[in-house]
């Protein structure tokens, strides 16, 4: 098959790019860093180097393709989040009809039911409605959880406060899930003969927030490290003072609270699908090499 997938060399996209060239399809690779092209060749894939906020680019880097993964890199410099993400997911719309594509795969989120209240997932709920309109496309939605890789923005909390947590309490129920995970889940769906529109959910481990800081903070040898649970305000406020953008800080503040009351997890525990095989011990041990 011809696929092109975007998110670059990402920690989806750089394993998906593996495992479809190693299943001998013609893989194009959108990534918006020239310097990135070399890389991608190396892989057995051919760059596309142009932006996904430029739809004529995206529609001539879809042209031909008999399927396409589409997902929204994180922008921490835009100025409304949700609706950047929206407006990102409205190109990949244009374009898809401008190249004629009918299938896609699209990388969504747990707690993408929801109309609002979930900070930038609110973005990847508008997203699936786009991309839900397109005509005599086949569209699947791979709702995934909880990247593992987001505790790596804890490292500086661990290190210097000794502490790991959020706007949601130890006794929280998570859902988590592995970027290589989420790759295999995407190049299956990529591969397989789905019609219509619909959702799978994509996730790795169930565990509470207080097993999470357990599991890392045993495996960098720190087997105390508590889960400490703030207020929405003070978490907002630290993550500004970590340097991340009041806009980006209120958005991931209202996640947490959607993660803390349950209803980001809700539609995903009626319809919960096999476990993908990372489970939170083994990415223990790669947030220790990686500490
Ligand atoms: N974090 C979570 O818990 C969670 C949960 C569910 C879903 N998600 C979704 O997963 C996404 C992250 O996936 P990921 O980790 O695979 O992505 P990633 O590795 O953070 O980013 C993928 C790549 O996209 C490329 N890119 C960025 N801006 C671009 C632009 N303007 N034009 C073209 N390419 C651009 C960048 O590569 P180049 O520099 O080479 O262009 C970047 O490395 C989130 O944004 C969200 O939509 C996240």
């Amino acid at each position: 098959m011809n696929i092109t997938i975007t998110g670059s060399l990402g920690h989806i996209s750089k394993p998906l790019t593996e495992i479809l060239v190693k299943a001998g399809h013609q893989v194009t690779v959108i990534s918006s860093n020239a310097d990135r092209a070399q890389e991608i060749k190396a892989l057995g894939a051919i760059p596309a180097i142009g932006e996904i906020t430029d739809v004529s680019f995206l529609t001539s880097a879809f042209k031909g393709a008999d399927a396409v993964y589409t997902m929204v890199p994180p922008n921490f410099g835009a100025a409304e989040w949700k609706n950047w993400i929206a407006g990102i997911g409205q190109n990949y719309a244009d374009a898809i009809t401008a190249a004629g594509v009918t299938k896609v795969v699209n990388l969504s989120s747990i707690g993408a039911h929801l109309e609002d209240g979930t900070g930038p997932i609110t973005g990847s709920h508008r997203v699936e409605n786009i991309l839900n309109a397109l005509d005599g496309v086949a569209v699947k939605h791979l709702r995934a959880a909880f990247f593992y890789i987001n505790f790596y923005a804890n490292v500086d909390m661990i290190k210097h406060a000794g502490i790991i947590g959020s706007n949601f309490g130890a006794d929280t129920n998570m859902v988590l899930v592995h970027p290589n995970d989420i790759a295999q889940a995407v190049a299956e769906e990529l591969q397989s003969n789905f019609t219509g529109k619909s959702v799978r959910y994509v996730a790795s481990d169930e565990k509470t927030a207080g097993e999470v800081a357990r599991a890392l903070g045993a495996a960098i040898g720190k087997p105390e490290l508590p889960w400490v649970e703030f207020n929405d305000a003070d978490n907002t406020a630290g993550a500004i003072g970590a340097g991340l953008p009041e806009e980006i800080a209120t958005n991931y503040t209202e996640m947490g609270a959607a993660a803390r009351t349950g209803i980001l997890w809700e539609d995903y525990l009626v319809h919960k699908p096999v476990l993908g095989k990372i489970k939170l011990e083994d990415f223990a041990k790669e947030f220790a090499a990686n500490f």
